[in-house]
């Protein structure tokens, strides 16, 4: 995506960048790593203790359903697999960096883009299920892609707090998505936040592609249906209730069911079983803030 003049001086005046905590980049440098062994992944998680005791107590929540318990953070990462581990502790460090906030603006509350955000991991990782023929995904990239889409709004709110607040206002008053109040009010959005956001922390570009197009899939030239899944996820969100502070949904790009060769049966299931996913999810989130 192209990163418009105002938005590179916007960025040159934020001081203290938010930086991923150490534990988080050395994970994100070594999943995809085939010499990685569960004894590296754990020796890693395990030097943080409260983050270790969260892994644990989230390993063990109804959101894994694992029958028997988990005790230690090994067993977690033989159990769960190295990639649930990895998507653990990015969703909980990235909600440790920007907390569900005691005073919540009144436009922008965090709980309210918190659940968005879950709600899109959970959604995108149902349909990653569904999605026939061809397009192999592996549903917990696609749950990490859905937990983070919108990063890019909860670092606007807390670094670029004026303008976001701008945007929020102008989104409201005219009743339109914030995507494009942004695009209008700032001529930057979130999606530019969150690609400059993410090449500093070195998401693999499958995560990070998804977090950068989800607005726009058809200007991406990888990733198609990562980022069209993700898009499609967003927009259903919206749909079951899960609004993150906005009243106006984004536009659908109508290929979104071609690309990913989704049917009306799949999403109809999706709706049967998502209060009852989404239950079991709020754990997660539960757990982050404790
Ligand atoms: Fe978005
Ligand atoms: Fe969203």
């Amino acid at each position: 995506m192209e990163i418009s003049q105002e938005f590179k001086d916007k960025i040159q005046h934020v001081a203290n960048l938010p930086t991923l905590p150490q534990i988080a980049s050395r994970l994100i440098r070594i999943i995809n790593d085939p010499m990685t062994s569960s004894n590296d992944v754990a020796f890693i998680i395990g030097q943080d203790l409260s983050l270790s005791a969260k892994v644990l107590r989230l390993a063990n929540s109804a959101f894994y359903g694992v029958p028997k318990s988990i005790t230690n953070i090994n067993s977690a990462v033989v159990i769960l697999g190295l990639k649930v581990l990895h998507t653990m502790v990015l969703g909980l460090t990235v909600f440790d960096m920007f907390p569900n906030s005691k005073q919540s603006a009144a436009l922008f509350d965090r709980k309210s883009f918190w659940l968005h955000s879950l709600g899109c991991g959970m959604v995108a990782k149902f349909l990653a299920s569904r999605v026939r023929k061809f397009i192999l995904f592996d549903p917990e990239e696609a749950f990490c892609a859905g937990l983070l889409h919108d990063i890019g709004k909860v670092v606007m709110e807390q670094y670029l707090h004026d303008d976001f607040h701008k945007a929020l206002e102008y989104a409201q008053i005219n009743n339109i998505p914030m995507y494009n109040a942004e695009n209008t009010v700032l001529g930057y959005n979130h999606c530019q936040v969150a690609e400059w956001l993410t090449s500093t922390w070195g998401l693999p570009s499958e995560l990070q592609y998804p977090l950068i197009y989800h607005h726009a899939p058809s200007e991406s030239e990888q990733y198609q249906e990562i980022i069209t899944l993700c898009h499609l996820s967003d927009w259903l969100c919206y749909d079951l209730g899960l609004n993150n502070n906005s009243y106006v949904s984004p536009e659908l790009f109508p290929d979104s069911f071609t690309t990913l060769k989704l049917e009306q049966d799949d999403i109809n299931i999706l709706k049967e079983q998502f209060k009852s996913e989404m239950e079991k999810a709020v754990t997660f989130f539960e757990i982050a803030a404790s």
